[in-house]
């Protein structure tokens, strides 16, 4: 959602602020700015858009102070502008915030009656003019943000700095995440590791109701009960190199390209060389004792669950219930005894994830999560953390991210048809085997990308496009329409394929490409019947298959994707690659901002 950052050091914090800016810049990019103080004086600049607005300023109004915070914003409340840009301030205190004030309208009521003018439309002014409120009235500085943060409701990572005071920062946690650095005679925060990666390695959570006071000599933990907490230091080994393009155009490019490679790192984390054995962190799942399966999570992560259930249920005979986790907790769905929860996401800090995790915490017999991040908040509240190994991941779309979940929960669910006998050992033996071989073909689907590009040239000019798919095409199907959508900006919408003549097929038109995605399984002569429909009513449809599926759906097809054949249960994964490249390619052909597309941020920590 947004990134903040803050140092306390022995250099000037401007360069520090913007550098790891830059590395929390996928959390949102509406606007940027930070925030100094310097021989007592607080100053701040900001520029709305991307991060180098900020930096091209800061060339002509340089900040100095090595004490200072900063931001980068994905709006929530107020259009993306400068005047709403973070830090906000009153006089004498500047705050930076991640998350969403959710009665910041009563305490703005609160202080306009007591004369305070507002100049913005966010929600974190009201933070900024409350804590100077306290100030004013003689409040030390931590006094007047400890006073501040236990008026406030709602989701907020925040940190807070004092004209006046060059060695003091004032945090304070309740969902967003939000960390210390631990450096030498220097210390940091930030919304996460990869943003302190270049500083320290050294790094302590803040758990939910957590405030502190860091100074250069170190932090102080308060629980939301204001006793002192100890929290524990990791040594969280990320890398700390700056993500680079490699080479690449884009970030998305490259790691749809990396994604044989993170398959093959993941079943190596999960499958001894030489061995059929599924291993799981700790002491693992005892499928023998799991009734039921509940799996939620949201966007890409969620299509990762819908696809898990079929395997789930048809290799391992066990029930499953999925939900997109912004619906789910509101169900109060009744966990049933033997019920395991499982949360995927990518970033770890999905508010709505962690908000259904919550809900399951007390009711579940097992919570684990599926996650990119295993030091995330997610992570941290799971029973058992099955990572997925697929490195830091930059595009805001995410793509080897979900390959790498579809590979872990594939592995699960092969772990549990073992563990119930559900599948023989020769059976699970027979699929490892195959999992073993679908790096390389998955590296034979990425230089069909030639291919995808031409019918993706032809796809830009579309006002609507379809994807139709059935069984476990059908999550793929929504998962290309989401990849479509949300970096071209063309209106997309996944269909199970046998759902089409119950009213989207009234959308058919000759200006409307509809994507057909059928591997040569036992659903594929029911989907060419589909395929047919979309024909017969002048249609445009693009079928990815392998060679037999294409030679057997006759002339009528606009364009297609020769697929190479594989194991019928690693489709998902491998069909993933053209739905990729297709939404990578028409994004480019109509020049979109492919890795941070408008409106959109890497990880969204608020409801
Ligand atoms: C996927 O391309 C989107 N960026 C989005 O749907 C994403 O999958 C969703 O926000 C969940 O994120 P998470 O995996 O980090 O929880």
């Amino acid at each position: 959602m947004c990134g903040i950052i803050g140092v306390l050091g022995d250099h000037e914090a401007a360069p520090v602020l913007v550098e790891a800016l830059k590395r929390l810049e996928y959390r949102g990019y509406d606007s940027a700015g930070i925030a100094t103080v310097n021989h007592g004086h607080l100053d701040r600049r900001r520029a709305v858009g991307k991060l180098v607005n900020l930096s091209d300023k800061l060339v002509h109004e340089p900040l100095a102070g090595k004490a200072g915070i900063g931001h980068t914003r994905w709006a929530t409340h107020g259009a993306p502008t400068e005047v709403n840009a973070h830090p906000h301030r009153g006089r004498t205190v500047a705050v930076v915030h991640n998350g969403i004030i959710e009665n910041y309208r009563e305490l703005k009521e609160e202080l306009a009656a007591l004369g305070t003018e507002f100049v913005t439309q966010t929600d974190t002014e009201i933070v900024a003019l409350l804590a100077q409120r306290y100030v004013d009235e003689g409040a030390e500085p931590v006094d007047a943000a400890f006073r501040t943060v236990d008026r406030l409701k709602g989701a907020f990572a925040l940190a807070f700095l004092f004209d006046g005071y060059e060695d003091l920062i004032v945090i304070a946690r309740m969902g967003p995440p939000l960390a210390i650095g631990h450096g030498d005679g220097e210390m940091y925060i930030g919304s996460d590791a990869v943003a302190l990666a270049p500083l320290t390695d050294r790094i302590t959570y803040l758990e939910d109701g957590d405030r502190a006071v860091i100074t250069r000599a170190g932090a102080e933990i308060r629980d939301a009960k204001g006793a002192l907490a100890n929290r524990e230091m990791r040594q969280v080994r990320l890398d700390a190199t700056r993500v680079d393009k490699a080479g690449y155009r884009h970030f998305m490019a490259k790691e749809i390209d990396e994604q044989p490679t993170v398959v093959a790192e993941v079943i190596s984390h999960y499958v001894p060389s030489g061995s059929d054995e599924i291993i799981l962190p700790d002491d693992g799942i005892d499928f023998t004792k799991v009734n039921r399966l509940v799996l939620s999570a949201c966007g890409t992560a969620f299509n990762a669950c819908m696809t898990a259930k079929y395997w789930f249920e048809k290799l391992a005979r066990i029930p499953v219930e999925i939900d997109i986790a912004s619906e789910f907790r509101y169900r109060e769905p009744p966990l049933v005894p033997g019920t395991v929860s499982v949360f995927v996401s990518q970033s770890g800090e999905t508010a709505d994830t962690l908000a259904a995790l919550r809900y399951c915490a007390d009711k579940a017999d097992r919570i684990v999560a599926v996650v990119n991040v295993p030091e995330s908040s997610i992570a941290r509240e799971s029973g058992l953390v099955l990572p997925i190994h697929a490195g830091t991941e930059i595009g805001v779309a995410s793509t080897k991210a979900f390959t790498a979940q579809l590979t872990v929960l594939y592995l699960l669910a092969l772990k549990a048809a073992a563990d119930r006998k559900a599948l023989s050992g020769e059976q699970v033996a027979d699929r490892l085997s195959a999992l073993r071989g679908l790096p390389a073909v998955m590296n034979a689907a990425l230089d069909l990308g030639d291919a995808v590009q031409r019918i993706a040239i032809a796809v830009s000019e579309a006002r609507d496009v379809l994807f139709l798919g059935r069984g476990t095409m059908y999550p793929l199907a929504l998962e290309g329409a989401l990849k479509l959508k949300e970096i071209s900006y063309i209106h997309a919408e996944g269909y199970a394929a046998g759902e089409l003549k119950h009213g989207p097929i009234a959308l058919i038109d000759s200006n409307v490409p509809v994507v057909v995605l059928a591997p040569g399984d036992d659903l594929f002569d029911k989907t060419m019947s589909n395929l047919q429909e979309v024909v017969a009513r002048g249609g445009k449809a693009v079928l990815i298959s392998d060679e037999t599926g294409i030679a057997q759906a006759g002339s009528g097809v606009w364009m297609s994707v020769p697929m190479p054949k594989v194991h019928g249960d690693l489709t998902p994964i491998l069909y993933a690659v053209p739905a990729q490249q297709l939404a990578y390619h028409t994004a480019v052909a109509k020049g979109t901002d492919v890795d941070q597309p408008r409106n959109l941020a890497k990880s969204v920590t608020v409801e």
